[in-house]
């Protein structure tokens, strides 16, 4: 757990980040969003102390994070800078293997832990391991940056818009292998990011930043419904809210009974996918199947996905 109370970071006299506090339960996934200039680089960095702040404290696991000498801190926090931050004169497997060499693991667990880094980003240990950064693509070197975070298997992990340049196949990759691997391990991460589809998709809470100031902690679905300032409101696009709350769930929560014709549409495929599917087939409803086995479930129905889209009561 990640408790952050009154926490303030003044430059000369200007307050980048305001009497921010909020708590971050372990094991989840919260992203901050907010505008270029909002103080989401700065918060970020108070917590494993890349920034001391002016006034305020951070409690990891009830103990204060200026308890720890600072080095000592962010070996055992994973950190992605903006821009991946690899080092170029070392190799992709040098990379991703300095905090464990930091830490004085020996040679054969951090060359198992290369390994298995790599695969789980999907790339070749063999081929790609002993590559310089500049021979990787720029998504491959945002993996790689993320791999090197985790490599000494941290219970935290920030994250400074990890896929900001990614593009969206690559992206929506990359984001299921991270939601996987945060899964296996039980991470707690708190990454930034200027997209909120991706925010919506990633976070099990977001905090929204403005000026220095927090503005809204809330579950996705709460800040979909509820946002607490026009600001929140903006920031979420008024014309994209309904496809929003659509993307919060699956298919399998809106199966009835019945029979429909045409191809049938897998239960874990998103509300907003599926209705997209309906509209571009010309169809009332589609049969839904099991994802796993291809079962018959039964049918979703358009006008059900519709009203679930409209602005709740
Ligand atoms: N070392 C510093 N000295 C003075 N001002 C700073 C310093 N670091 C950041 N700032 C200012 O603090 C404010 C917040 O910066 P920060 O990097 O946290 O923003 P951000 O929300 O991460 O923006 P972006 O989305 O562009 O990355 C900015 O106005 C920035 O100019
Ligand atoms: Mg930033």
């Amino acid at each position: 757990m990640i408790e952050i109370s009154g926490l303030t970071k003044l430059y000369g006299d200007n307050a980048v980040v305001n009497d921010v506090s909020f708590t971050v339960e372990p094991r989840s996934v919260t992203a901050i969003v907010g505008t270029s200039g909002s103080g989401k680089t700065t918060l970020m960095r108070m917590i494993n102390r890349m920034t001391e702040p002016t006034h305020g404290r951070i409690l990891i696991d009830g103990q204060d994070n200026r308890s720890l000498p600072a080095h000592e801190l962010r070996r055992r926090i994973g950190y992605v800078i903006q821009n991946h931050g690899l080092f170029p004169h070392r190799t992709v497997a040098e990379n991703i293997a300095t905090v464990p060499g930091l830490l004085g693991w020996d040679r054969e667990r951090i060359e198992a832990r290369v390994r298995e880094l790599l695969s789980l980003f999907q790339l070749d240990p063999a081929q790609y391991g002993p590559r310089y950064p500049h021979e990787l693509s720029g998504g491959q070197q945002q993996r790689v940056g993320v791999a090197r975070a985790l490599a000494a298997e941290p219970n935290i992990l920030l994250m400074d818009e990890p896929f900001g340049a990614l593009d969206p196949i690559i992206r929506a990759k990359a984001q299921a292998d991270l939601l996987d691997i945060q899964k296996r391990f039980g991470t707690t991460i708190i990454f930034v990011t200027h997209d909120m589809e991706e925010a919506i998709h990633m976070g099990d809470r977001i905090a929204v930043m403005d000026d220095g100031r927090l503005l809204q902690y809330d579950t996705p679905a709460q800040i979909l419904a509820r946002p607490a300032t026009p600001f929140v409101e903006e920031l979420i696009g008024a014309s994209e809210r309904p496809f929003r709350f659509l993307s919060l769930g699956k298919v399998a929560d809106m199966v009835e009974e019945g029979s429909a014709a045409g191809t049938p549409i897998a239960s874990a495929t998103s509300r907003r996918d599926a209705l997209a599917e309906l509209l571009w087939s010309g169809r009332e409803a589609a049969p839904v199947i099991a994802e796993r086995g291809g079962a018959a479930l039964g049918i979703v129905r358009r006008a059900r996905l519709i009203a679930e889209a409209a602005r709740p009561a």
